[in-house]
């Protein structure tokens, strides 16, 4: 029987942090041998917020890296950039015209990014969602590991397929998303009722996978904490609770057995201990990441396109005979 299809993908933005290692990428890596899987770099995406060209270029080899040294096997998966497959932006575009601006207008993504660059509120930012389910459909991919912030984008893609389906008969698969319990929302160090993201205006928001060590010390013994000192996991208790999820993330501990581990102690012993463990966690990381040549990725980028446009380009063909363009 021949595998299920999964396939996700991280903009070439800023660096990336572990809670895009924790929501997403740590779940590629676990699940790479169960199905068949391809990543992308979905550099068209990134675009949407300006991005210095001399960035981007260096960005995009950054991410594939990171897919790399994070334990992603490239024997098994099929790793690529997304503009390097044309049929991405061909496909959304006819998916435009299925896709509702009222159901655009609703998505909390595009609310937040509109609010934090009211001057670039651009035609991509809002059509975002649409590229992202061309993206998603045009290799019949059956599930999607994501965070818990793309939830609304996949249920997006899900109504996008039914409703081409409905109009121009079967074409494309339905999508599940592939969302973990745990991991799948970390929250920013400084503020643990807003997601850790790349672009937060504080540093100390969240913990690239390129900080040094010693920087990534600090901004945990940094962390906002709760009031009182006690160590358990309880709703009340957001920025703790937020610690020790990562703790659990890179110990592979239950969170229980932690807070176990650390009843009676304060919470200083704890955090000492969790920076302790990014740390490690970080120098092992960073040192297959700087063994990886520009050259080495440049070129597995350029197989991995060729393979994704073979079944891209048998998608679209499929597309335009069922909508009546090809004669
Ligand atoms: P992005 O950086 O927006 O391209 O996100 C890449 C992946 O990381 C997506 O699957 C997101 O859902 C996931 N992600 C981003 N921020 C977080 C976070 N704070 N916690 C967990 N997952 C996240
Ligand atoms: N929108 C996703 C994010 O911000 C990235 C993305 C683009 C994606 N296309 C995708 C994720 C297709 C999964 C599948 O994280």
């Amino acid at each position: 029987m021949s595998k299920k299809r999964i396939f996700s993908g991280v903009q070439p933005t800023n660096n990336i942090h572990i809670g895009n290692y924790f929501g997403a990428i740590k779940n590629w890596v676990d699940v790479q041998d169960q199905f068949d899987c391809i990543f992308s770099v979905v550099d068209l995406h990134a675009i949407t917020v300006y991005q210095k060209p001399e960035d981007l270029r260096q960005n995009i080899l950054k991410i594939a890296k990171t897919y790399l040294a994070l334990g992603i096997n490239p024997k098994k998966c099929l790793i690529f950039q997304q503009s390097d497959v044309k049929e991405h932006a061909e496909l959304c575009w006819i998916l435009n015209s299925i896709a509702k601006m009222g159901e655009l207008e609703r998505m909390t993504q595009y609310k937040d990014k509109s609010a934090s660059h009211p001057e670039n509120i651009n035609v991509g930012l809002f059509d975002y969602p649409v590229l992202m389910a061309a993206d998603i459909l045009l290799y019949n991919t059956q599930a999607v590991p994501v965070g818990e912030d793309q939830k609304q984008h996949l249920e997006l893609a899900r109504d996008l397929a039914i409703r081409f389906n409905s109009l121009y008969g079967e074409t494309f698969i339905v999508p599940e998303p592939m969302i973990k319990k745990e991991g799948c929302r970390i929250m920013g160090l400084d503020n643990p009722y807003k997601k850790m993201s790349k672009s937060a205006p504080s540093s100390y928001n969240y913990i690239s996978l390129l900080d040094s060590p010693e920087e990534a010390k600090k901004k945990i013994m940094k962390a906002v904490t709760d009031s009182g000192s006690e160590i358990k996991f309880d709703t009340e208790k957001p920025a703790l609770c937020n610690l020790l999820t990562i703790y659990s993330q890179l110990s592979g501990e239950i969170i229980s057995n932690i807070v176990e581990k650390y009843t009676g102690r304060g919470y200083g012993d704890f955090k000492k201990d969790l920076s302790e463990l990014v740390a490690n966690f970080l120098v092992d990381f960073q040192k297959k990441f700087n063994a990886i040549s520009d050259e080495e990725v440049q070129e597995l980028l350029v197989k991995g396109a060729k393979k994704a446009r073979k079944i891209a380009e048998k998608k679209m063909e499929e597309v335009k005979e069922k909508i009546g363009i090809k004669i």
